[in-house]
């Protein structure tokens, strides 16, 4: 009897491990679209690259920790290692989620743990080997040009006052159709009539379909963010019906020179950035020449010229022309008093 109970409870426990071990390396979950939705929902907000709010504070990520490329995993937070590939519980990734709900240290800091679907899909992940597949998130980007451009202060709080005028608050419903899968919206104000809007991480996956999408909440929009998005020339027309847009950015699309000098037609764009945008050439800048509001523009990495670049001074001179990356920003001191970040 207790023979066969024993049996019974080994072959049960070696189910479970040679189970465990399937899993793990056949099925280990697919980090784009079983992973990264879990981290976007409950982690993104606290760990992702340095932004300014609203009120043109600077946010940084929380512990030295940004989780929206790959290079910001393997370089962890203030403490060091977040993953270690292979071993979980080595993993504060993961064992931080996993912790007693009162647990000072658990992990998202705010709102609700994640469920026990969701820990088990990161564990499994971390077993599998923490593979990132194709996703290159932020990482795309490269150069550390673009990062001093995503700290930008946005336009000043009284153009965002008067831009509000006439508008009435965008109901959530309407504003979460329009924003699809990856789209992401930060309110600029109180009422909620005006919005930032980016694609966190999924910026390759945006296309002229996803913008075409976003149409219906196109006035509420103030600054949209579609660097290293999928959008062709095609998607312009749709694009100028952001009527009250007053910044974008178009760094590292395909957009050629004709469909970018249409650019100059908006009504109240104030910055524009075209980092490492190819198509964007000198016949960009003589039509932005005409685009009244523009007070900065971003064109380092892209085709101008030196002679298209004081062309465009002499005409403009009311404009600041980013040409070449600037000197990175001294390390900010505005947010929590956390400790110098650990070097890779
Ligand atoms: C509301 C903000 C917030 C959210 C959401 C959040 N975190 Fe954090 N996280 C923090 C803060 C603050 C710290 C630094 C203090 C600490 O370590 O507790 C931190 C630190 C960490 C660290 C340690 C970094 C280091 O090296 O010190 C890990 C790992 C971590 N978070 C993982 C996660 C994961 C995974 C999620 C989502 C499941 C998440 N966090 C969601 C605020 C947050």
């Amino acid at each position: 009897m207790i023979g066969r109970l024993l049996t019974g409870v080994l072959g049960l426990a070696s189910g479970l491990l040679s189970g465990t071990t399937a899993n793990a390396q056949d099925t280990a979950p697919d980090f784009r679209s079983e992973i990264l939705p879990i981290l976007e929902r409950s982690c993104f907000d606290c760990h992702q690259a340095p932004r300014r709010d609203a009120d043109g504070r600077l946010r940084k990520p929380k512990g030295g920790l940004r989780l929206d490329g790959p290079s910001h995993f393997r370089a962890g937070g203030d403490n060091g290692a977040v993953l270690v590939a292979g071993q979980p519980d080595e993993s504060p990734l993961y064992a931080r989620t996993v912790l007693p709900p009162d647990d000072i240290d658990i992990m998202p800091e705010d709102g609700d743990p994640l469920s026990d679907a969701e820990t088990a899909l990161l564990r499994r992940w971390i077993d599998g080997g923490a593979s990132f597949g194709d996703w290159q998130g932020s990482d795309a980007a490269g150069d550390q040009a673009e990062r001093v451009a995503e700290s930008i202060p946005l336009p000043s709080a009284q153009s965002r006052a008067r831009a509000a005028e006439g508008l009435s608050p965008l109901a959530q419903s309407k504003l979460g159709k329009a924003l699809g899968e990856h789209g992401r919206a930060e309110a600029l104000d109180p009422e909620r009539r005006l919005f930032r809007i980016h694609f966190a991480a999924h910026q390759d996956q945006v296309t002229d379909q996803t913008l075409k999408a976003l149409t219906p909440v196109a006035e509420h929009v103030f600054t949209l963010d579609l660097r290293r998005t999928a959008l062709t020339d095609r998607a312009v027309p749709d694009l100028l019906r952001f009527g009250r847009l007053h910044r974008l950015e178009l760094g590292r699309t395909a957009l050629t020179s004709k469909a970018l000098a249409k650019l100059a037609q908006f009504e109240h764009l104030e910055d524009l950035v075209l980092v490492g945008t190819k198509g964007c050439d000198d016949a960009v800048l003589d039509a932005l020449v005409e685009a009244r509001p523009l007070r900065q523009l971003y064109v380092w990495g892209s085709s101008v010229t030196e002679q298209g670049l004081r062309r465009f001074a002499t005409a403009r001179p009311d404009v600041r022309v980013v040409a070449a990356p600037p000197l990175p920003p001294p390390p900010a001191r505005d947010d929590d008093d956390a400790p110098p970040r650990r070097r890779r």
